[in-house]
């Protein structure tokens, strides 16, 4: 049941290079005013919501716990959503849409086919990402925490150095404990990992505190989810409206503010068991500047761990180029250009220049693109088991092999 849904594709996209290597903290950034919309009285949003009666979210029909459309229970997004819309006095209307690609699903409130969406990541990164969206303050601190067997001594995030730990693929932590050189075993969903923790296969897992918690609670009392949890595993939960809605937005802060103050928000999450997490202990690399990271990096290429990218065995061979230029020229050839080099009509990013990290990469080809360019008819379909075109992650990444092969533009040849 669980897939890799909006909301974990959506972590996965904040694993850009401005996160993996800068000061950033990606916990506790406040959305910022908006500075257009700011101290004006005209109210169009709230009013359209109130005389429709109705504050419509998007959600996703099957994405327990955060929202479900059969009856009680229905996931903490919308619980807390019903709570929101009983504070502007109307009910709560929903659009579901299966949220399997990110950026399709956050196309729908952009699309007006909804007024909020809910459990996104208010962090620099993602806010900054988000040209059409405005962002609420957060309503509790979501992230990634240990969960672990209950008879396990695992007690914080320094005690996983000599374990194997398990992963959702294409995580923030799994990206990031690899570079630290920490064991990970990989998983492509949640479920899969709690599994192994239950078959004692593996001690413990870092997976989403709200996947973690509501399969915690659905095995009764061997598991245990970890309150606290590092800095940069810390994402403060909000909710995107649209920019031209930002009255909405400050009438949903209130909104946040009150149900806060009287518990309800705690309430919800604990029915679901998801914990609102604390930042504490190791700050990790989350402080550091990207001059003193660096080295870092290299510490953690542990040779006796060799393995290709992301824990596949992908590693930029002769086969595993070859077969990237195979995948190439079926998936992406049509808008990139032959030999990765661009030069159609619509200007697409010519991938031989992109400066990304592999991460970055991946997290891209996973959730698709919307073209940035406004004549463009060609929009990047998202790729991957869970995208509109099924490919493996050795096969992305054996296409990432070969378009880092491609010799740049420019270079003699
Ligand atoms: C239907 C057209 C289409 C296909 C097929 C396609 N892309 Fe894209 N790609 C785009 C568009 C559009 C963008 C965004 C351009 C922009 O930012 O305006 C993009 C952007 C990217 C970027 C980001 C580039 C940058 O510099 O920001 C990467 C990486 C990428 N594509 C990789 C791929 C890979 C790998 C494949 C094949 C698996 C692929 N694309 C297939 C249309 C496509």
């Amino acid at each position: 049941m669980e897939r890799n849904t909006v909301k974990s594709v959506l972590l996965a996209l904040v694993v850009s290079p401005a996160i993996l290597t800068s000061a950033y903290a990606v916990g506790g950034a406040k959305p910022k005013p908006d500075a257009e919309t700011a101290g004006t009285k005209s109210t169009p949003a709230v009013d359209r919501v109130k005389a429709r009666g109705e504050l419509v979210m998007c959600a996703d029909p099957y994405n327990m716990p955060y929202s479900e459309s059969t009856p009680e229970p229905n996931g903490l997004d919308v619980d807390i959503a019903r709570e929101i819309a009983s504070e502007l006095g109307v009910k709560l209307g929903h659009y579901w849409w299966r949220q399997t690609s990110g950026r399709r699903s956050v196309r729908q409130l952009s699309e007006q086919k909804c007024d909020v969406f809910l459990g996104l990541p208010v962090s620099d990164d993602f806010v900054k990402g988000s040209r059409s969206m405005v962002f609420t303050k957060p309503y509790y601190m979501g992230g990634f925490a240990i969960i672990k067997r209950k008879d396990s001594k695992v007690a914080s995030f320094d005690d996983l150095k000599d374990k194997k730990v398990g992963v959702q693929m294409v995580t923030v932590p799994d990206v990031r404990l690899a570079t630290e050189g920490v064991k990970r075993s990989l998983h492509r969903t949640p479920d899969s990992a709690v599994k192994a923790i239950l078959a004692g296969e593996i001690e413990v897992g870092v997976l989403t505190s709200a996947a973690a918690g509501w399969l915690a609670k659905k095995h009764g009392d061997k598991l245990e989810v970890l309150a606290t949890t590092r800095q940069d595993f810390a994402y403060p939960m909000g909710i995107g409206v649209n920019k031209g809605d930002a009255d909405l937005r400050d009438a949903i802060n209130k909104a946040i503010d009150k149900i806060k103050a009287d518990g309800r928000i705690q309430k919800t999450l604990d029915k679901y068991n998801v914990r609102n997490l604390k930042v504490g202990g190791a700050k990790k690399k989350s402080d550091a500047s990207p001059a003193t990271e660096a080295p870092k990096k290299e510490a953690a290429a542990d040779p006796a761990n060799e393995e290709g990218l992301f824990g596949t065995n992908v590693v930029a061979d002769k086969k595993n180029i070859k077969r990237g230029k195979n995948h190439y020229k079926q998936a992406c050839y049509k808008c990139h250009g032959p030999n990765v080099i661009s030069g159609n009509p619509n200007n697409l990013p010519d991938l031989r220049t992109f400066k990304g990290t592999v991460e970055e990469y991946v997290g891209i080809v996973l959730a698709g693109r919307m073209s940035t360019n406004p004549s463009s008819t060609f929009n990047m379909p998202a790729f991957g088991e869970e995208g509109n075109i099924p490919y493996s992650m050795e096969e992305i990444l054996q296409m990432w092999v070969y378009i880092q092969d491609q010799p740049k533009p420019g270079s003699a040849s």
